[in-house]
């Protein structure tokens, strides 16, 4: 049974102080989650404070993105290694917003996921497309692209660490990050099995395991549409997870529709018959 998981990407927001009264409500706030986990993804430099705060919660951290290169002269890069130095859980990769910077091909991002791989991090590998792709019937194939780098593009050895390591992957329409306009639960759920499809042809039994996350304005309003889908295991929260009330209320709503989802129904009874 996949436990629905709930990631904060801080993206480029934060100070030592935001941080640390944010982390705190957290964690103060997020408990009685037994199916849910959560973590938040900051900038890189600050995962030490993430570290120092909430080593001893059940909070895990990831850093938003890992280099391409292991070590050498790349000025301002940072490595799969360095973060994992830090007690980080996960990394994204692939993020749209590195994408669009053309800072990251989908050639790019398979190197990047395959270092954070052999550091032992859990990569949550975003997939997405744009408006004018959707617009021009081609969503499915842009995401089926940038799927083939993870479900193709590992080797035999790679693939065995992405399920070692339980890799995500995010679904993020490119259209609905930061936008206020989410994808409808319908939409969302079609490109997750979708997604789901895909890893199977590689890995049967790990499509049935891999969690993937739905990011693109989730928020406390239309979370519990979204997570009740059946093969969207959580949500990757930009703005909402900078509100400490809004994260938490998304990681109680997860935990509502994992038990929803999974409590056994009662068997239909045919209607009772009635004698006159
Ligand atoms: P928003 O939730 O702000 O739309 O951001 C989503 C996102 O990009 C998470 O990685």
């Amino acid at each position: 049974m996949r436990k629905k998981l709930v990631v904060g990407n801080w993206k480029l927001h934060g100070s030592l102080l935001n941080n640390q009264s944010l982390i705190n409500q957290l964690k103060q706030d997020l408990h009685g989650l037994n199916w849910v986990d959560a973590a938040v993804c900051l900038p890189y430099v600050y995962l030490f404070q993430a570290q120092q705060l909430l080593q001893d919660s059940p909070i895990a951290w990831g850093a938003q993105n890992v280099s391409q290169f292991t070590e050498g002269a790349y000025t301002s890069c940072i490595s799969a290694k360095m973060v994992a130095e830090f007690g980080c859980t996960y990394t994204i990769v692939g993020h749209s917003e590195r994408r669009a910077l053309k800072l990251e091909s989908n050639q790019i991002a398979s190197k990047r996921l395959l270092h954070a791989l052999h550091a032992g991090l859990t990569p949550i590998f975003c997939v997405g497309e744009t408006l004018d792709e959707r617009d021009g019937g081609m969503a499915e194939m842009i995401v089926k692209n940038q799927m083939l780098n993870v479900v193709y593009g590992l080797d035999d050895e790679a693939f065995a660490l992405a399920k070692k390591f339980n890799m995500v992957i995010a679904y993020e329409p490119v259209w609905a990050i930061g936008t206020g306009e989410h994808a409808t639960p319908e939409q969302a759920q079609r490109m997750h099995a979708f997604i789901r499809y895909m890893v199977s042809e590689r890995d049967p039994e790990f499509a049935q395991q891999v969690r993937i996350l739905y990011g693109g304005s989730m928020s406390p309003a239309n979370a519990q549409s979204l997570l009740s889908m059946p093969d969207i295991d959580g949500g990757l929260i930009g703005r909402a997870a900078l509100v400490a009330e809004d994260f938490v209320e998304i990681c109680r709503i997860a935990e509502q529709c994992h038990q929803q989802k999974n409590t056994p129904k009662e068997p239909s009874r045919p209607a009772p018959v009635t004698w006159a």
